[in-house]
């Protein structure tokens, strides 16, 4: 025997052998584009230090509603930008308000064929700026912000939303939210909760693209990014409280939490690439100092591989186009960096939109799995 005995480079040698050691995949159904409407626009504006990401018109998001739904995306999540704000946030209760408005138009545009979510929160439409209302001291206030969350979930369910996503990290929100849903007869629609959401310096493009008034942090709610332990304190209040899904976020400089998340949720864990991982991403490819593709890639590979069933991503529509592509094609590999199909290609089918359902992935099998559901 010739040493080393042990190699395991055997099974890194092709691509082809790399596919099917592979103990994690990408596919269009595990990504969840979020995606921002602005009233009184007439044409999209790009978001500067988002390159590539918009501020849509209404009609504009239909359009990439459509997109989304042709790509067989998980679904998208819905942020309203409104044209007048106050200290209520009362554009957010406003059925004809820009997010209720929207999430009615998108529904309607792409029916059952994408889960359409939206965003449960007051800081698009609060003149502070905070997820809350805020009191005399300038505290926000966590009750009082409750009974808003419920009649704002009631509006969004009531416009057609397939899930509501509460952000605001307000104590009790997802109990409060899910009665409220329930004494309306919204039984059907499930809550996806920001559970574990920190503080982070990554949402400072965000605030860009939603014109957020906020002066100073939201530090008195989202949580303090030295806490470990603490991330399932809230995880398992929001799942005794009836959350269907909760959420870390943000993703990549948070993926023990997302591990530690995902080891003791018994339903779907998602994670949020925020802006500013976008942003970091976009800068440093521009710059040409990271292959822009192999990266993208690798973080949404990563965020998988740490237990998340599905990524929010802006990059999402585009990412599920490589892999429509490299599927197409004849190679596979999920880390090609230019995957183009060559004229002999076999014609496999083409992936068709999915249908998300709720089988994709069975709660028994480890979430890092490389369940790969199938794609027709
Ligand atoms: C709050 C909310 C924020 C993001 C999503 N929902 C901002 C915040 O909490 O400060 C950030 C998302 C991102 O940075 O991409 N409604």
């Amino acid at each position: 025997m010739s040493f080393p005995e042990q190699r395991p480079r055997r099974l890194r040698r092709s691509p082809a052998m790399r596919r099917m050691v592979a103990e994690t995949r990408l596919h269009p159904a595990d990504l969840i584009l979020p995606v921002f409407v602005r009233e009184g626009l007439t044409e999209p504006v790009p978001i500067s230090s988002m390159p590539g990401v918009v501020q849509h018109t209404e009609a504009s998001l239909l359009t990439a509603a459509e997109e989304a739904r042709d790509l067989g995306l998980a679904g998208i999540m819905l942020f309203g930008i409104p044209t007048t704000r106050d200290a209520q946030g009362s554009a957010g209760l406003d059925p004809q308000g820009i997010l209720n408005r929207s999430i009615r138009a998108v529904k309607d545009r792409v029916g059952e064929d994408l889960v359409v979510m939206s965003d449960l929160c007051l800081d698009e439409f609060t003149d502070h700026g905070h997820c809350g209302l805020v009191d005399e001291a300038g505290e926000v206030d966590n009750d009082a912000t409750l009974e808003v969350y419920a009649e704002m979930g009631v509006a969004q369910a009531e416009a057609g939303a397939d899930v509501v996503a509460p952000s605001g990290m307000m104590d009790g929100q997802v109990a409060v939210i899910r009665q409220a849903l329930d004494e309306a007869g919204h039984q059907h629609v499930p809550i996806l909760a920001y559970a574990a959401k920190y503080a982070s310096g990554f949402y400072g493009p965000f605030r860009e693209a939603v014109d957020s008034q906020l002066k100073g942090d939201r530090k008195q709610y989202q949580m303090d990014a030295p806490n470990r332990t603490e991330a399932l304190r809230e995880v398992e209040l929001d799942l005794a409280e009836g959350a269907d899904m909760v959420m870390v976020k943000p993703a990549s400089a948070y993926l023990d939490i997302l591990s530690d998340t995902a080891a003791i949720s018994d339903v779907p864990v998602s994670a949020y690439q925020v802006s500013g991982e976008y942003a970091m991403i976009e800068a440093a490819a521009a710059n040409g100092w990271i292959d822009r593709r192999t990266v993208i890639t690798e973080s949404l590979i990563a965020i998988r591989r740490a237990g998340a069933t599905n990524v929010l991503t802006y990059y999402a529509a585009e990412v599920a186009g490589w892999l429509r592509e490299e599927l197409a094609g004849s190679r596979g590999s999920a880390s090609a960096s230019s995957a183009q199909t060559p004229p002999s290609a076999p014609a496999h089918p083409p992936i068709e939109p999915r249908r998300p359902t709720a089988s994709t992935r069975p709660a028994d099998q480890p979430r890092t799995d490389a369940g790969f559901p199938p794609v027709s």
